[in-house]
């Protein structure tokens, strides 16, 4: 029997654009009896990145540079949509009108108030299946941790640490691009940037912060603009949050930590999760992707115990259990999610992509990390 068809149309054909594109054309890759994405349109402003596409994808039917043409279109069914923090808020706001389904990227929206404005808009059509990318997650042995969480396995929680460390900023004559601006950006800075990634997992656990206190730093105070001048670069490189959060699987406060760093000297995109607790701790990190990594707490003596896991996916793959997994396949994975999600398929039961509820709880916390900062308290957050 043929499979069924989601036709997309990717709005942004940047970085993240190009590797949707590249995940869902290799679908063959998943052992799903599920959906099967195509690649149906494609919008972007500037034409030049229309070509890749083109002489990859023969399906296209649509290419424009009007969003609005392309979420129109009877010919698309679902939408993914990888541009600057300044149009989320317009542009998602518009495909969800239009009835499309959405695979938006984060933050979801430049700050609070677009959010919210976002959230209003999804109410209203509770027809469209709207979530947020966040993909690291499906790394097989950070699926094995969120196993292992939901098991409840480290008793009393003791302390989270949840973080994302790059180090591309480090080079200070890389010239400024619209991530380094506050104005495209947003006053979130590295938060906006890179803290949905860290707050997937927390959030889905259900490790609400209920209080935050917040050290940002700004440390790249310039860069080269790429035509020869000086500007100021003005977005926070670095945020370390320490914030309190219950644990509903026991009631019990603990801190949870959460660092999204452009500059952390040795780092390129690593993503981590470290969690303790008073029976049991477990980390995961994207340096050493194959690793599970935990400790059971019996009395004196404790030590770390790794285990090696494969490429064994929430959604199986063609590839041999022992083989490497990478940043590819998760996001691949992520995409599968979503798939699901939109199918109603509920067999398989992948991982949730992050909910539209849970971006709000994120704008929520950096919203209150920058009042912390400005004004050097602790902020309490609603639970
Ligand atoms: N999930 C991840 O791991 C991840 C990684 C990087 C970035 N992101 C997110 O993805 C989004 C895009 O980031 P990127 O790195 O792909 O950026 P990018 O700059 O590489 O691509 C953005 C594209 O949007 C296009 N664009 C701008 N205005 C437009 C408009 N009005 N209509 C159509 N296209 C328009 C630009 O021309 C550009 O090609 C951001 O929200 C970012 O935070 C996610």
């Amino acid at each position: 029997m043929e499979r069924k068809k989601i036709r997309i149309g990717i709005i942004g054909l940047g970085l993240m654009g190009r590797e949707f594109a590249s995940s869902i054309a290799r679908w063959c890759h998943l052992l799903d009896d599920g959906p099967v994405p195509e690649l149906a349109g494609i919008c972007d402003k500037n034409k030049d990145t229309w070509k890749w596409y083109m002489d990859n994808f023969p399906g296209i039917a649509i290419a424009t540079d009007d969003y609005k043409s392309l979420i129109e279109s009877d010919g698309i069914d679902a939408i993914y949509c990888a541009v600057p923090h300044n149009l989320h808020e317009q542009i998602y706001i518009d495909i969800i009108k239009a009835g499309k389904h959405l695979l938006g990227e984060k933050p979801f929206g430049i700050d609070k108030a677009a959010n919210e404005n976002i959230m209003k808009i999804i109410s209203d059509h509770p027809e469209v299946i709207v979530c947020c990318s966040s993909e690291f997650p499906y790394f097989p042995a950070c699926q094995t941790l969120i196993n292992w969480l939901k098991n409840g396995k480290y008793g009393r929680l003791i302390e989270v640490r949840a973080g994302f460390h790059h180090s591309s900023d480090m080079d200070l004559a890389k010239p400024i691009n619209w991530k380094r601006m506050v104005e495209i950006n947003g006053e979130y800075g590295c938060m906006g940037d890179l803290g949905m990634h860290t707050l997937h997992i927390p959030f889905r656990m259900g490790w609400k912060p209920v209080s935050v206190f917040a050290d940002l730093q700004k440390i790249a105070e310039t860069r080269p603009d790429g035509k020869g001048n000086t500007v100021p670069c003005k977005t926070w490189d670095n945020a370390v949050l320490t914030c309190k959060s219950i644990d509903p699987k026991t009631g019990k406060e603990f801190s949870l930590v959460v660092e999204t760093k452009r500059m952390a000297p040795g780092a390129t995109n690593n993503w981590f999760i470290k969690v303790y607790g008073t029976e049991g701790s477990a980390k995961f990190s994207t340096h050493n992707p194959k690793a599970f990594d935990y400790l059971t707490t019996s009395g004196k003596e404790q030590g770390w115990t790794r285990i090696d896991v494969g490429s064994q996916s929430a959604i199986p793959s063609i590839t041999g259990g022992i083989f490497e997994f990478g940043f590819s396949d998760a996001f691949q994975q992520m995409i599968g999610a979503f798939v699901h999600e939109l199918s109603g398929n509920g067999t398989l039961n992948p991982f949730r992509n992050v909910t539209p509820a849970e971006t709000t709880w994120s704008h929520e916390l950096f919203t209150a990390a920058l009042e912390s900062h400005r004004t050097g308290r602790k902020i309490e957050l609603q639970p």
